[in-house]
């Protein structure tokens, strides 16, 4: 049932396949939400429940995404009609590509964004402010100028198109083997010139002091969702990315290796970002303002603050390119698999939609911004629809369709064919058939009653 592997490509190394998978997971979501969801839930407190999501729902459906997509050698819809025919659970594997299609439109703006910063910290336009109320009137005036953000916009786009189009071992697994040692240098690098500010300790406690008051029904389904996006579940893009492994890997190992990863950056994110933010005097926010405004504030008023905002959004920059390649890996996929499209056909011509269908994104922060659908702008919408219904969803789907329909044995059989005894199959069965499905549909049940 495997499709001609040999003319899809492989992951050349072991490591490779892991930095690729990690560069996946670490993303915005790393570095501008959950410092802050942590910060603002309960510190500690929140972690611990964020910690627990991550074994208890977020390894089991990695492991069943890797395991999918290795079996079928393919993109999630091939892999879910490769595995059950002619069933209506290929609806799964759509349902995957679509989300592909919408974060990526939404993420390239954002993506667009960390390039410009990186750009006018080198001119130094970006470290000259004395109050956060600048730093806003530069980004409001930036991001509401279309031309230029669109342009910036494109070219992370374009970026993204380029590596796609090399292919799996010349293309996205050699940019992540260069670009993941250097996020990591950046963040260390960062992390240091951050807790040694007068005043640091102020921004570790605001971050982790435990609260645990504070763990609300709210902030374990917060922790769940993010959870689920923090780690690139419930599209297929770890299907993807699985469907180019080699049959002698461990395919456990290495989810732990991904999750592990990801978890350590988001947390190292952290204490980046709330020392320097206390050691300023500044109030922490959420999303774009907090990594668009405030920070550069701190920047400016910090000393070696020029070279810190270079190395921050350069690292932003990586983390969101290595996320916004699998995002088009996934749409690429399926048009080569199922459409028989060249690998070069597909990331242009799928890059390109991808691009257009972000612009009015891009623009909800200028000439559209008065411009709603049910309420939101038009980038809040896509992203509520991806990330609030489409990945949970899809995550659920997946686990039901390990669990129940492909089943735990042969599920089982595809872990072990790396030749290791894989001892937690019956947890996680358990896990995928019962857990899973039924905390994510409290999530749901939750969601409609507070509406
Ligand atoms: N995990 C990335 C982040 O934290 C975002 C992302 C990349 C993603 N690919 C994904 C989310 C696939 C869900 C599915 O920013």
């Amino acid at each position: 049932m495997s499709a001609d592997n040999k003319s899809r490509g492989f992951w050349a190394t072991r490591m490779g396949f892991i930095l690729a998978a990690s560069g996946s997971a670490v993303g915005l979501g790393n570095i501008w939400k959950f410092p802050y969801i942590t910060g603002e839930n309960g510190g500690g407190a929140f972690v611990l429940v964020y910690l627990i999501c991550i074994a208890l729902i977020g390894l089991p459906i990695m492991l069943a995404e890797f395991t999918l997509g290795r079996k079928s050698g393919l993109n999630p819809v091939g892999a879910f009609s490769a595995i059950k025919p002619g069933s209506p659970w290929v609806g799964v594997g759509f349902m995957g590509v679509i989300a592909g299609f919408l974060i990526l439109s939404f993420y390239g703006v954002v993506g667009g964004w960390s390039i410009a910063y990186t750009v006018k910290s080198f001119t130094l336009s970006v470290v000259d402010f004395s109050h956060p109320s600048e730093a806003g009137n530069f980004f409001v005036e930036f991001t509401g100028n279309p031309v230029e953000a669109t342009f910036y916009h494109f070219l992370f786009m374009a970026i993204c198109v380029v590596i796609v189009a090399r292919g799996i071992d010349r293309g996205i697994e050699r940019a992540c083997n260069l670009l993941m040692p250097a996020l990591i240098l950046f963040l260390v690098v960062l992390m240091v010139r951050s807790l040694t500010l007068p005043g640091a300790m102020e921004g570790v406690e605001f971050y982790l002091r435990p609260d645990f008051s504070k763990i609300t029904a709210e902030a374990i389904l917060l922790a769940l969702g993010h959870a689920f996006f923090s780690l690139s579940l419930g599209m297929g893009a770890m299907i993807t990315y699985g469907s180019y492994l080699k049959q002698g890997e461990s395919l456990a190992s290495a989810t732990f290796a991904v999750v592990l990863f990801d978890t350590v950056i988001a947390l190292l994110a952290g204490l980046v970002i709330f020392p320097a933010v206390f050691a300023m005097g500044l109030e922490p926010t959420a999303g774009p303002s907090l990594v668009f405004m405030v920070l550069p504030t701190v920047f400016s008023n910090m000393p070696l603050g020029a070279i810190a905002s270079i190395i921050f959004f350069s690292l932003l920059m990586i983390a969101a390119l290595t996320s916004g390649i699998s995002l088009l890996e996934v749409v690429v996929a399926f048009f080569i698999d199922q459409l028989g499209w060249s690998r070069k056909k597909a990331a242009w011509v799928m890059g390109g939609v991808i691009f257009a269908l972000g612009v009015p994104s891009g623009l909800s922060f200028g000439v559209m911004a008065e411009y709603k659908l049910a309420g939101m702008n038009f980038f809040d919408f896509v992203d509520n629809i991806a990330s609030n219904y489409l990945l949970p969803l899809g995550g659920m789907f997946t686990a039901i369709f390990v669990g129940w329909v492909w089943g735990i044995k042969s599920a089982k059989a595809e872990v072990e064919k790396s030749g290791e005894t894989f001892r937690l199959a019956a947890v996680w069965g358990f896990i995928l058939r019962y857990v899973t499905p039924v905390c994510v549909a409290l999530v749901f049940v939750a969601k409609f009653l507070q509406e």
